[in-house]
């Protein structure tokens, strides 16, 4: 089975409702996440950003109203279409462009910050991806990658997911077969389709050559959205968020 296609597949019709719930276009979460940003980059300079696996450009677009000089990629044309329809309406300039995030389309040392946020549970080889990354970052430059712990199989979480899954559908009015239509047959293939832990994270990025490596778990932010997000996201995830962050 072709997993990039059913993962392509599934986020195309997923590009459909992504942004339904409205959590990413509200002005106090941009403003939340933007000072969140500000405090780890640290930086008065116009940097070169490469956001793997930006979806409808949540980073990406922060990071272009921050005023850097940012390209977002995905390997689904139906989310770069929202990405490309978000930016116009925010008026912010962004390189959004197709392809994979374990082959990446660009010279050694392009970038000086690669980053991701809730994509690594979806990738086949991690590894790949991060060495990828790598390849792509200048020498001095970082990687940071915002990622939780989504698919805890504690019967606590399971019974979560469930109340979590029929709060969507009364209150998104959205299925929630359809991930499991796509995921349930490409999931064993997804090393940490139950959960990168911070742990896993650091070491890959050991492995990967990285230098002073820093996670912070993101306790302000896991406040922030205990008020911000939609109560079916709130009883379905229990907060379990971190940054994990890496210099070349
Ligand atoms: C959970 S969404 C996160 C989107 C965005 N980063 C955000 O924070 O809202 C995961 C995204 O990763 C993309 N994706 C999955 N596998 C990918 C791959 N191999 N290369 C590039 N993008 C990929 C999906 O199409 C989807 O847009």
């Amino acid at each position: 089975m072709d997993v990039k296609r059913v993962i392509w597949r599934y986020w195309d019709k997923r590009s459909q409702t992504y942004d339904e719930n409205g959590y990413n276009s509200q002005k106090e979460v941009r403003h939340f996440w933007k000072g969140l940003l500000e405090d780890v980059i640290r930086t008065d300079e116009s940097l070169k950003i490469l956001d793997v696996g930006t979806g409808t450009g949540f980073l990406a677009l922060l990071f272009a109203e921050m005023g850097h000089n940012v390209t977002g990629i995905d390997i689904s044309r139906g989310m770069l279409e929202k990405a490309r329809h978000n930016a116009d309406k925010l008026k912010l300039t962004v390189d959004f462009m197709h392809c994979d995030a374990e082959n990446l389309p660009f010279e050694d040392e392009t970038f000086d910050i690669v980053t991701n946020r809730h994509l690594l549970w979806t990738i086949p080889s991690p590894k790949v991806a991060i060495d990828e990354w790598c390849r792509a970052v200048k020498s001095g430059g970082r990687i940071m990658l915002i990622d939780g712990r989504w698919y805890d199989p504690t019967i606590d979480m399971r019974l979560r997911r469930f109340f979590g899954r029929i709060a969507t559908f009364v209150t998104e009015k959205r299925s929630p077969r359809l991930f499991m239509s796509y995921y349930a047959k490409i999931k064993d293939q997804l090393p940490f389709f139950d959960g990168s832990g911070s742990n896993y994270i650091v070491d890959l990025f050991t492995e990967a050559g990285l230098k002073n490596i820093s996670l912070d778990n993101l306790e302000k932010l896991k406040e922030f959205e205990n008020k911000s997000r939609s109560l079916a996201y709130r009883i379905a995830n229990k907060p379990s968020l971190f940054l994990a962050l890496g210099e070349k």
